[in-house]
């Protein structure tokens, strides 16, 4: 299959390698000439549990040169959707498919808008992945990748792409409920990400401290109550005891709102805390925790820049 990989972020150079070693023809596409200058140069650099390993992958920071493109896979940050989708435009042929693995609400709407609905489908991945430095990441989670479309069918490319991942040692299964996986992982987002980012702690730690705990139960009850108003069935029975099970599972992690603002870089607030905020609204339900969790994350944002002598003065 000829796949291009939108998107240099931890998931996008993960899957970008996963495939391309199970002999997949793959090429990454990257905005930065810098970086892919440096990985054309020095390949991917994978830190898994047990091994490290270097492998050499195609990359281009130029959506031109990704001709008779089977499958576009989306990784961006929800933020930059929109400009990926353009990007890539010209070069799709009737045929190209284009799977979005983001986190966050909203993508699968814009992609469809930009490049049209039929081609597009939803997916959610578990797969544990960190930046450490241009081309090198840590793949820190095995855990599973689920694609669908939104209107449930069941076209034979689906059972063709989660053919193609499992062969890559990607886990995949598919879904006639796409929707429910987007929201059922978005909830955790919601109770974790924009409080870890705040406090600087680790998923794990946000269960130690009162505070913290009762912060992130209340941002995920509001979130429930648009959840069930919706009539949206997730995928776990309990969504407080869910979440917290995540930080459990995944104690050690920087999540990724957290790497973004030690990184002074945008985060995905709008698409996570800040959806939760937009749909109370057009459905008139009150959504303060959230309102809060989303205006502080922004106010990190703006003040990057700023010393802390400039914070306090
Ligand atoms: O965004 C993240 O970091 C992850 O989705 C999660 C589950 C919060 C783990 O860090």
């Amino acid at each position: 299959m000829n796949i291009a990989i939108v998107g240099p972020g931890a998931i996008g150079i993960l899957f970008t390698t996963m495939l391309s070693k199970a002999g997949q023809n793959v090429c990454l596409l990257d905005h930065d000439k810098q970086r892919v200058d440096f990985i054309s140069k020095n390949g991917i650099t994978v830190d898994s549990k047990d091994k490290t390993y270097n492998y050499q992958v195609k990359i281009t920071d130029k959506a031109g040169d990704l001709q008779d493109i089977d499958l576009f896979i989306i990784c961006v940050k929800s933020y930059d959707t929109k400009d990926a989708a353009m990007s890539i435009k010209p070069v799709l042929k009737d045929s190209s498919l284009v799977l979005t693995l983001q986190n966050g609400l909203g993508n699968i709407e814009i992609i469809s808008e930009i490049l049209g609905q039929e081609r597009v489908i939803g997916g959610v991945t578990n797969q544990g992945a960190n930046v450490i430095s241009h081309g090198k990441i840590r793949h820190a989670g095995f855990g599973d990748t689920v694609i669908g479309k939104t209107d449930s069918k069941i076209p034979a490319y689906l059972r063709d792409i989660r053919e193609v991942f499992n062969k890559a040692g990607i886990p995949t299964r598919i879904s006639k409920d796409i929707r429910a996986l987007i929201w059922s992982k978005l909830i955790i987002n919601v109770g974790i990400n924009a409080l870890t980012a705040i406090t600087h702690l680790k998923n794990g730690q946000l269960l130690e401290y009162e505070g913290t705990r009762n912060i992130l139960c209340q941002a995920v009850s509001e979130a429930m109550k648009i959840v069930k108003r919706k009539r949206i069935k997730l995928i776990y029975d309990d969504a407080i005891e869910k979440t917290e099970a995540v930080c459990e599972a995944t104690a050690q992690n920087i999540s990724s709102m957290l790497q973004d603002v030690l990184k002074k870089r945008k985060t995905e607030i709008d698409y996570i805390n800040g959806a939760i905020v937009k749909q109370g609204q057009s459905l008139g339900i009150h959504t303060p925790v959230n309102s809060i969790l989303m205006d502080l994350v922004k106010s990190i944002e703006a003040s990057y820049n700023k010393t802390v002598c400039d914070k306090e003065g």
